[in-house]
């Protein structure tokens, strides 16, 4: 027989369950600029394009919306106190600047700031955006990436309330079928 479940029994027992990327979104615009741990999914391989999803009152969602732009970093482990600081909401116009978080400025072709020494970083323009409840589903297409491709540090992942790192590979790598 099932088990009739509450929205916050189901939040507690099931989507904590959920092991997640751990992602930083940056937006900025008119001189204001934020950022917020997040998670990230790719939306689609060609064009490549990344789907995020904030909550309605995330200062970075309003000005991803405002600029059309988002960039999506992928902390390394070593970089869960930088992920920590970004989950908290800021008081003023910069959190990069207020909690000391190490900033890739923008430029010409990556347009939005991004984390400073991320495992990967992309730039992307907004697509898509659809209002599920109190979230906004945002697609944006990559226009450029940041990284190292020589960098073997451990992914920042998020499962059951805690930060965690990658244990060691299950398997080989595939040759050939899913690209990644
Ligand atoms: C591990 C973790 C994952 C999070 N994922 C999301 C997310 O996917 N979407 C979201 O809106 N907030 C998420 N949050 C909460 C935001 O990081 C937090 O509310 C932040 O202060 C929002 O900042 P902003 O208002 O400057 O955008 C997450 C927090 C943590 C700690």
């Amino acid at each position: 027989m099932g088990v009739a479940v509450s929205t916050e029994g189901l939040a507690a027992h099931g989507l904590r369950r959920l092991a997640m990327p751990v992602a930083i979104v940056a937006a900025e615009h008119d001189g204001r600029r934020s950022c917020s741990t997040a998670t990230a999914m790719y939306a689609a391989l060609d064009p490549v394009a990344l789907v995020i999803s904030l909550a309605q009152r995330s200062a970075t969602a309003s000005l991803a919306r405002a600029s059309g732009w988002f960039s999506v970093s992928l902390p390394a482990a070593d970089q869960v106190e930088t992920a920590i600081a970004t989950g908290r909401p800021a008081k003023g116009d910069d959190k990069f600047a207020e909690f000391g978080i190490p900033v890739a400025e923008g430029d010409e072709r990556f347009v939005v700031a991004s984390l400073a020494d991320a495992r990967v970083a992309w730039c992307c323009r907004i697509s898509h955006e659809v209002a599920v409840g109190d979230h906004a589903v945002i697609i944006g297409e990559v226009v450029a990436i940041r990284g190292e491709p020589a960098d073997e540090r451990s992914a920042l992942l998020r499962h059951d309330r805690r930060y965690v790192g990658l244990g060691e590979p299950l398997s080989t790598q595939d040759q050939g079928g899913y690209p990644l």
